[in-house]
């Protein structure tokens, strides 16, 4: 049976600051720039999961992209959607939610939920329409 990748693009909107506590209003900014800024801010994020399994014979499907986003939209979207991802979320709790951060986050929530047959291959996550993210897993 010949494995194919499919993939499903997400979206969802959330407000975000990076800083570390222990360091100076200047160190953050000097690094996180315009995300230090105190009073929050948003981006408009996509997310674009892709899933491998083999095609189905009867419905040349590997899976039926509906249900990927259904899982998808419950497993993390429904969590993050219009949400500060600082205070908002259990399972970002005490993280600093970069891109990188939210990302494999987002991957320990969806690897565990994902149907027989199917493996989680890959997430890109943009932040911007310029600025993204890739994880496998590794
Ligand atoms: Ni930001």
């Amino acid at each position: 049976m010949p494995r194919v990748c499919v993939t499903r693009r997400v979206h969802f909107s959330a407000a975000h600051r990076l800083h570390r506590s222990e360091w100076s209003e200047e160190r953050n900014r000097e690094v996180f720039g315009d995300c230090a800024n105190v009073n929050w801010h948003g981006h408009n994020y996509e997310l674009d999961v892709t899933v491998e399994g083999e095609v189905d014979p009867e419905t040349g499907y590997v899976l039926d992209l509906k249900l990927l986003k259904r899982l998808v939209e419950r497993s993390v979207v429904d969590d993050l959607d219009h949400r500060n991802l600082n205070l908002d979320v259990p399972w970002l709790e005490e993280k600093n939610p970069t891109t990188e951060n939210l990302v494999v986050a987002i991957w320990d929530r969806l690897v565990s939920r994902m149907p027989e047959g199917l493996e989680l291959k890959r997430l890109v996550l943009f932040e911007t329409p310029r600025n993204s993210v890739e994880y496998e897993g590794r």
